[in-house]
């Protein structure tokens, strides 16, 4: 089966870009990551894509005159490296551009560390753990144009009950994340997601 042409748009510390691309040369993940492309010229994110000989395009935000454009620069991109699946990993900028997300149209994903739609935002972990829920979990969801409310790819719990504070609870999801982000990339090498209204059925390619 094809490897799925993967590129990764990450803001920082790209653990999920990470654990994708070891699952990728462990032969556990039937992708082949393009490109990274990252709006922060400092993102560790870089280091990671340098070791594994990963192309990284910056795109710096202050350079156009709005988001559309931005969004524009990241559709030629992606055009360029021949992406078929768009992996947000942690980049921290919402896709606003109509152009790229009218393209890529169910071809962007994104991984949230909740169960959605508890806990959007950026600030899913604490606010799971602070509400004193038992389970939360992760979530890896299509990208349109609302915010962490795509239609639904994968979800996964995990069980915070344990857990003594945010940043235990964020360590403990993540673990789950780093698994599932890899599965569900995996997943487009072996077919298609159909998206009808708000959900999303896996189609096994025949
Ligand atoms: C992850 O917790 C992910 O769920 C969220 O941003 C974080 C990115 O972490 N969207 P990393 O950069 O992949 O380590």
């Amino acid at each position: 089966m094809a490897k799925v042409k993967v590129a990764v748009l990450a803001s920082g510390r790209g653990s999920n870009f990470k654990a994708i691309q070891e699952h990728i040369k462990a032969g556990r993940c039937d992708a082949e990551i393009k490109v990274l492309i990252t709006n922060n010229p400092d993102a560790p994110a870089i280091s990671i894509a340098k070791d594994n000989k990963i192309p990284v395009e910056i795109i710096d935000k202050s350079g156009f005159p709005d988001r559309e454009k931005m969004d524009e620069r990241i559709k030629e991109l992606l055009d360029r490296y021949g992406a078929e699946l768009v992996v947000l990993a942690g980049y921290m900028l919402i896709l606003k551009g109509r152009k790229l997300l009218e393209s890529y149209k169910n071809r962007i994903i994104n991984i949230h560390p909740a169960l959605l739609p508890a806990f959007p935002g950026a600030t899913a972990q604490k606010d799971a753990f602070e509400y004193g829920v038992k389970v939360s979990g992760v979530t890896i969801h299509f990208v349109d144009e609302s915010l962490d409310a795509g239609p639904i790819i994968y979800q996964e719990a995990v069980d915070i009950s344990d857990c003594k504070s945010a940043e235990e609870t964020a360590a403990k999801i993540l673990k789950t994340e780093h698994k599932a982000y890899a599965k569900v990339v995996d997943s487009f090498s072996k077919g298609h997601y159909a998206v009808e209204g708000r959900r999303a059925r896996f189609v096994p390619s025949s």
